[in-house]
């Protein structure tokens, strides 16, 4: 039997056991998937010793993405840009990781909106945290020829635009709104608006009719920002998509078959959410 699992400190809000879960009972596979709680100082020992352990891989969360990333003797370019892992896996018994943030935004937002690309504005990211650098790596990488980052801590919006070049400009947090309003795409990175927490007081009024609103955060489901884009007649493009696409690379690597984000997973999540 194949074991993976996620660790976290805390690591109880999970829902990683129920997306890996549902593929595993989908297709039949002699596996498991848990979710252990890892405090940070156990965290480089319980990676060190994941094949005595058991398990041929794990996902990392909160607060241990970065000494993942640090612990791992192999590491793929999309968690070096980052500089963070969220995914690990063994071969025979070197650690390898990744960082699949940068998939998981793009793939569902290509699938919900093939054509995010059809005019040729900037693309605005709100915040400059591991997730922002995920998202503004996988944009360029698509050819984007500007992304505007905008962060409360302005320095830290600096640091992303030293590491990716001329294509990024750093803008003023205040001046989201009305620095947004020729955007072929609009993202939020930060944590406003999880569990209806602050808002982001973007005023839509203005905004090319083909931008695309997009939000990470997935609770709810339906955040104030998406809620405000609709309102405006923007397309929207939520963030539980984000969060089911980055599972799949990882459960490809552990268990040997590539999963599907079906219809029913998306549902059996959202149900979990709103439960
Ligand atoms: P992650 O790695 O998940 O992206 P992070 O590194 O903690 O998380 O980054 C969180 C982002 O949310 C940052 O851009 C942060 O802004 P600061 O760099 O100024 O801290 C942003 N953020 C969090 N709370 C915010 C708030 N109330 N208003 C505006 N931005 C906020």
């Amino acid at each position: 039997m194949k074991r993976a699992c996620v660790i976290g400190w805390p690591i109880e809000h999970s829902r990683s056991p129920l997306i890996h879960g549902y593929w595993l009972a989908q297709h039949g596979i002699d596996g498991s998937y848990t979710k252990v709680a890892v405090a940070p100082d156990d965290v480089a020992q319980f990676l060190r010793t994941l094949p005595e352990q058991g398990f041929v891989g794990c996902n990392v969360t909160v607060p241990h993405k970065e000494i993942a990333f640090s612990i791992a003797e192999e590491v793929e370019e999309a968690a070096r840009v980052v500089g963070a892992a969220n995914t690990l896996w063994l071969e025979g018994d070197r650690l390898f990781a990744t960082n699949t943030d940068t998939y998981g935004y793009m793939t569902y937002l290509s699938h919900v909106v093939p054509d995010w690309l059809a005019h040729d504005g900037p693309v605005c990211i709100l915040g400059a945290g591991g997730a922002a650098r995920a998202i503004v790596y996988g944009f360029l990488e698509t050819g984007v020829e500007e992304v505007r980052v905008f962060n409360r801590t302005r320095e830290r919006a600096e640091a992303i635009a030293d590491q990716f070049g001329p294509r990024v400009k750093v803008f003023d947090w205040d001046n989201r709104s009305d620095a947004s309003r020729d955007a072929c795409v609009l993202v939020n990175t930060t944590a406003v608006g999880l569990k209806g927490n602050g808002s982001l007081g973007i005023d839509f009024a203005g905004f090319n009719p083909d931008c695309v609103v997009s939000d990470i955060v997935y609770v709810p489901l339906e955040t104030q920002l998406i809620a405000d884009a609709k309102s405006a007649g923007l397309r929207t493009v939520d963030g539980l998509g984000m969060l089911l696409h980055q599972a799949v690379p990882g459960f490809e690597r552990w268990f040997g078959v590539r999963p599907q984000v079906t219809p029913e997973l998306r549902k059996r999540i959202i149900a979990d959410i709103e439960g």
